[in-house]
């Protein structure tokens, strides 16, 4: 894992930004999206860099982590809606090249199974972008989900769905959603997480310092051969390595082998 400690939400999402924009420059490249608030920031300065500096994602192919269940598409709090309000309709990812699970297809099952050989048949995620939920989840691989799953239906926990009713002032917030597995997830060649704030904290430090353990589901990283993990000062707050992380990280800035072109 490498960790970068950032002085602020926005610094987060213009380390994000690099690491994305350094492969999408280099040719066709397949990205994995996250939604929610924690990944705002790094869409953000992808979308002013396509707007100023002629950053173009014609040659990107995009899949979603989720999708609630029961959602269709055009739902305003499907997820479909979510990054296409916060990301691609600004940038020019074509229609066709965003691929989210269907959340309201008629076999949920067949569906996951589906989404899930569509992104070994586009030759895997090149770059995956994460959020991290207070409990630890990453995409909605809720606390005691298998590190080898594969994308499935899930049930979704009492505090997830606590977190989300904001977005569901009628209280009706699904159940049930289509999620990448942990197991999915751990094949995306590089993985970017991205944590803002102390709500986060705690699962943060699990997943960085604790053990490997479906408790913390995206402590999987642990295990992903490149893991970049890009935190604001509340959500690295209780990290207590955190010298040696700004150490190497300095070091690491300095390489022409740089946290931010792994693949160099
Ligand atoms: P957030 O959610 O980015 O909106 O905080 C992250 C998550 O729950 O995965």
């Amino acid at each position: 894992m490498q960790i970068i400690l950032c002085e602020s939400a926005e610094h987060v999402g213009v380390r994000a930004a690099d690491i994305i924009e350094a492969r999408v420059r280099q040719g066709p490249a397949v990205l994995g999206l996250a939604t929610g608030g924690s990944p705002k920031s790094t869409y953000q300065e992808l979308i002013r860099r396509h707007r100023e500096e002629q950053l173009s994602f014609g040659q990107v192919t995009a899949f979603t982590l989720d999708e609630y269940a029961g959602l269709p598409p055009g739902h305003e709090q499907s997820y479909y809606s979510s990054i296409r309000r916060e990301f691609t309709d600004h940038v020019d990812l074509p229609l066709g090249q965003l691929i989210t699970p269907q959340g309201d297809a008629p076999d949920l099952v067949t569906e996951a199974e589906r989404y899930d050989a569509a992104i070994v048949a586009a030759g895997g995620v090149d770059v995956q972008i994460l959020g991290i939920g207070a409990n630890g989840h990453i995409g909605f691989n809720e606390p005691t989900s298998s590190l080898a799953s594969r994308t499935r239906v899930k049930t979704l926990a009492g505090a997830t769905r606590a977190d989300n009713a904001r977005y569901f002032p009628e209280g009706d917030v699904p159940r049930l959603c289509l999620t990448q597995g942990l197991g999915t997830i751990r094949e995306a060649k590089l993985a970017i997480l991205v944590a803002m704030g102390e709500n986060k904290a705690a699962a943060v430090q699990a997943m960085v310092e604790g053990p490997v353990s479906a408790h913390c589901p995206a402590s999987v990283l642990q295990l992903h051969r490149r893991a970049v993990i890009i935190l604001d000062p509340g959500a690295a707050s209780q990290l207590s390595m955190q010298e040696y992380y700004r150490e190497a990280q300095e070091f690491n800035d300095q390489l022409d082998r740089s946290p931010t072109r792994p693949w160099l």
